[in-house]
């Protein structure tokens, strides 16, 4: 395959990338999944001047598809995910940078891919939310974060559609939002753009040649030859035949239920940032974008493989969101629908080179796909093109799951 890299200077592939006599019809990284982890993964390798091919049947689609899109590295802090917080914030930062690139390579404008830096306010109903969101304010100032604790009436202030009996909450002016079935489309265009070629078809098996990750073959038998192999297939990971067990990654799927809502043209803005709570033990959101969609999410369900949308998962999301906005009622309801997130045993990504040689990950993202999608390309580009984690990723390597490293923990 001839092609002109986009990217000035690209790096030697690391040592070993390539199997010794790997013909030249034979792309340097083979991708397999086309989500938006996937899809950020090879525009950054073909950036770096590395041929890159692409598996999926359906490029753009997946999680994405139904993820809200918060940018909520502060508001969804959890307690023990502080090195996870490390990540998030350092892809929270490249936001702003990778959107003005991702524009510049598609045509896109920051407005077209529902890029809005328009802050979250996290807000309590009750006594006991408003002691959950106390909590997490003590635990975001010991991070160091940026969070400021409001009245009910200063909230009430910056959001008019509140509920009356809204507690406190707390201002998060630096978590903000994108739509991410936007921000898939604009990466398939990047893509195309930074010529990865796209097979649009399954992956069903890793073909392993001398204890090396050499490809897959797909559904109708192809087999899809590269030197190196980036698994990134989402909450399906786990499942591509051929991988050794032991680096299979430890990915489920949790199920989110997410609804849509569409605020009128001519009426009055009805929220101007993201508002969120916890109702009852239960997250519920609200993400307004400028285009006047409302997205209302999420459940979060072990189910396995199911993606029904059900009476129960649609009743309790309005529920809480009416308790928390109580004019929702009024917007029509415009689309229902369940995805499945990739979770990991510790809520963390699996990211770069796996014990299987030319076998990589870039998977696990659980809640955080959307927010992660800037540092996992660069991550992954940088570990195909030096055999390396950057510093900042080394905690998140597929190793620290294998038997090994998991005995040596200590208690
Ligand atoms: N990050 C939002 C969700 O996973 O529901």
């Amino acid at each position: 395959m001839s092609r002109t890299p986009q990217a000035p200077s690209p790096k030697s592939p690391p040592q070993g990338a390539r199997p010794p006599g790997a013909s030249s019809g034979t792309p340097d990284v083979l991708v397999v999944g086309g989500g938006i982890i996937g899809l950020v993964t090879a525009w950054r390798a073909a950036q770096r001047g590395l041929t890159t091919a692409l598996v999926d049947p359906e490029p753009g689609g997946g999680a994405a598809q139904v993820a809200a899109g918060m940018l909520a590295a502060v508001t969804e802090l959890h307690y023990g995910e502080q090195t996870l917080l490390g990540l998030n914030l350092a892809s929270a930062r490249r936001y702003p940078d990778f959107v003005a690139e991702l524009t510049g390579a598609t045509g896109a404008t920051g407005e077209d891919l529902g890029y809005r830096r328009c802050g979250t306010l996290a807000v309590a109903l009750d006594a006991d939310d408003r002691a959950h969101l106390r909590e997490l304010h003590a635990l975001q100032q010991r991070s160091g974060l940026e969070s400021e604790w409001l009245s009910g009436r200063e909230c009430r202030r910056l959001e008019p559609m509140l509920a009356p009996g809204v507690r406190g909450g707390l201002r998060v002016d630096g978590d903000h939002q994108i739509d991410p079935r936007r921000l898939a489309g604009a990466l398939v265009t990047a893509c195309e753009r930074a010529r990865v070629t796209f097979h649009r078809t399954w992956a069903e098996r890793l073909v392993v040649v001398r204890d090396r990750a050499a490809g897959v073959v797909t559904t109708d038998g192809t087999e899809l030859r590269a030197g190196q192999v980036v698994l990134a297939a989402g909450s399906l990971s786990g499942r591509l035949a051929g991988v050794p067990e032991d680096v299979l990654p430890p990915v489920r799927p949790v199920k989110g239920q997410v609804l849509r809502l569409t605020v009128p043209k001519r009426s009055a803005p009805f929220l101007s940032r993201t508002v969120r709570a916890v109702v009852r033990g239960s997250h519920v959101y609200l993400v307004p974008r400028e285009s006047g969609e409302l997205v209302v999410g999420a459940t979060s369900e072990e189910l396995g493989w199911d993606t029904t949308v059900t009476a129960g998962g649609v009743y309790e999301l309005l529920r809480d969101a009416h308790e928390l906005v109580p004019g929702i009622t009024e917007l029509p309801l415009t689309e229902t629908r369940a995805g499945l997130r990739p979770g990991s045993p510790d809520n963390a990504p699996l990211l770069g080179p796996t014990e299987l040689p030319g076998l990589l990950l870039a998977t696990g993202h659980h809640r955080n796909g959307v927010l992660l999608t800037p540092v996992t390309g660069d991550v992954m580009a940088h570990a195909l093109t030096t055999g390396e984690l950057p510093d900042e990723a080394r905690p998140f390597t597929p190793r620290r799951f294998d038997a090994a490293a998991l005995t040596e923990q200590p208690v």
